[in-house]
């Protein structure tokens, strides 16, 4: 296989990606390996905004709370301080690099609120186009320093002890073996597996497979957040509709026009996310379509122009004022477990984004908390990986796992629906138990270079849906985004107890 040495390897170019590339590529050699192009990356798509409270009316510690409410009891608090206390340099940092956040007449920030938020205290961009802004942006600025990489990251490769890099399947469908000092995943997380969802298919959580098997700690895979509005039409998923709607002034109600939030929650349609969406599936359950009706907002078109334009892609008439909703996977808070510093258990690795686990998210993720992650810890890992004197690697021959083995699994297909099933809105032991025992019967499998990029998604998706499986039924309570039939209340002996995931049991 060929190899070939660079300072930095970056996996992946949503938001921690290209911040990462933006600052380190100023002094080292980068690479940025994307199976992606600019539009397929969750940050591009991100609506809401970013979450920072760098207004006059607003305080890191009023942020803080909401912070730690929304994730119910399982946040570290001080991971999620620091973050927070971020808000004014990410502000900074982007505005440099060129996005314009939106502005009133007068020039004066305006800002949006969301589910879980007292303040309002969302940054956005182009109205609801901000992710798209952001990366557009940072994308301008990595245009002539030659970093991007197209193909796919296979498997990390590790030697002596710490990560070397990664083997890669390029875009010519040769394998490479790109040696690296640092290796940094920005993969993103999981929220793709699911049937219905928010994401990109792309986030499979490749990412924290790779890191799985390269031996690095994992934790908090349970905790998936489904988002109560995607619009659908004909139960065909369109897009997001942003909580920002909701925070406009927009309020869910049933087919026979009851508010469905009303005595639910104090919060009524913003309470917490895991709330609205089982409401919302509790009614569609009841044979009950669920509808966000925006009649209320004035100027929507302007606001919300990504939501004006899906509805018209997808023949849903805004006249009527009633947008068809219903919940689907959108976030998932746990990951690969990162000290401050972005830090992996595994020397020389770094993860950022949503791929990562911070502690920032606990159980349950604050609205538009993650482009401030992603942002703030990819401006810590470049300045960490600035501050080390790099000590070069010799690219050396490479070939892994060089037995073929047979790959004898379900599909992609199948094994969404298993996970969507077992380990979607409401859980319960014996569907997960039944799915993990049929998961079980297929042997985890290492990539090989042999396989197909089919293969290789087929071998994460396989592995990821059994460690998010075992992780949601080893929590015996429910909290934030898991939320167990079985188990429907939170329980003490389960508060900070984190749901830890290393390779062990399986080990090729
Ligand atoms: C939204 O706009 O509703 C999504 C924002 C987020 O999930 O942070």
């Amino acid at each position: 296989m060929k190899a070939v040495y660079t300072d930095v390897l970056i996996i992946g170019s949503g938001v921690a990606g290209l911040v990462c590339a933006e600052k380190l590529s100023m002094s080292m050699n980068v690479r940025i390996i994307t199976n992606s192009s600019v539009t397929s990356c969750n940050s591009y798509h991100a609506q809401g905004g970013i979450a920072a409270s760098v207004g006059k009316e607003d305080s890191w510690n009023d942020h803080l709370t909401d912070t730690l409410l929304a994730g119910a009891g399982h946040c570290e608090a001080r991971a999620a301080e620091s973050i927070i206390k971020q808000s004014k340099e990410v502000f900074t940092y982007l505005s440099d690099a060129g996005v314009t956040f939106d502005t009133d007449d007068k020039g004066t920030l305006v800002f949006g609120l969301e589910g879980g938020h007292r303040k309002k205290r969302i940054l956005h961009a182009g109205g609801d186009q901000t992710g798209k802004y952001i990366v557009k942006a940072l994308r301008e600025k990595l245009i002539n320093r030659n970093v991007f990489y197209y193909g796919t990251a296979a498997d990390l490769i590790i030697q002596d002890g710490r990560c070397a890099g990664a083997w890669c399947r390029n875009e010519t469908g040769e394998n490479e073996a790109v040696f690296a000092s640092y290796t940094i995943l920005c993969t993103g997380g999981f929220a793709g597996l699911y049937e219905r969802s928010s994401n990109v298919r792309q986030a499979d959580g490749s990412g924290m497979a790779m890191a799985y098997r390269a031996g690095a700690q994992l934790c908090d895979l349970e905790f998936v957040q489904f988002h109560p509005t995607l619009l659908i039409h004909n139960e065909t998923t369109h897009g997001l509709v942003s909580e920002a709607v909701r925070g406009e002034g927009g309020r869910l109600i049933d087919c026979e026009g009851h508010p469905i939030m009303e005595g639910v929650h104090p919060l009524k349609d913003l309470a917490p996310r895991d709330i609205v969406a089982r409401e919302i599936q509790r009614s569609r359950d009841n044979g009950k379509d669920v509808f966000l009706d925006i009649s209320a907002i004035t100027r929507f078109r302007e606001r919300f122009p990504t939501i004006f334009e899906m509805c018209q892609k997808a023949n849903i008439h805004l006249l009527s004022g009633l947008l068809p909703v219903a919940p689907g996977a959108h976030f998932t808070m746990g990951g690969i477990k990162t000290d401050e510093w972005g830090k992996t258990s595994v020397a020389g690795l770094f993860a950022a984004g949503e791929c990562a686990r911070t502690g920032l998210h606990g159980a349950n993720r604050l609205a538009s908390n993650s482009l401030l992650e992603g942002t703030g810890m990819a401006l810590r890992i470049a300045r960490k990986i600035a501050s080390h004197r790099l000590k070069k690697l010799r690219p050396r021959p490479f070939l892994p796992d060089i037995e073929r083995t047979s790959l004898a699994m379900p599909s992609v297909v199948v094994m969404r629906e298993g996970l969507s099933r077992s380990a979607g809105i409401v859980r319960d032991g014996n569907d997960m138990r039944a799915y993990i025992e049929y998961l079980e019967q297929f042997p985890f499998i290492t990539p090989s270079y042999h396989h197909t990029l089919d293969e290789l998604r087929c071998i994460n998706t396989h592995l990821m849906a059994w460690l998010v499986t075992t992780s949601a039924l080893s929590r015996r309570e429910s909290r934030g985004g898991h939320y167990r039939r079985d188990y429907p209340e939170a329980r003490e002996q389960w508060k900070r107890k984190t749901i830890e995931r290393r390779m062990e049991s399986h080990e090729q």
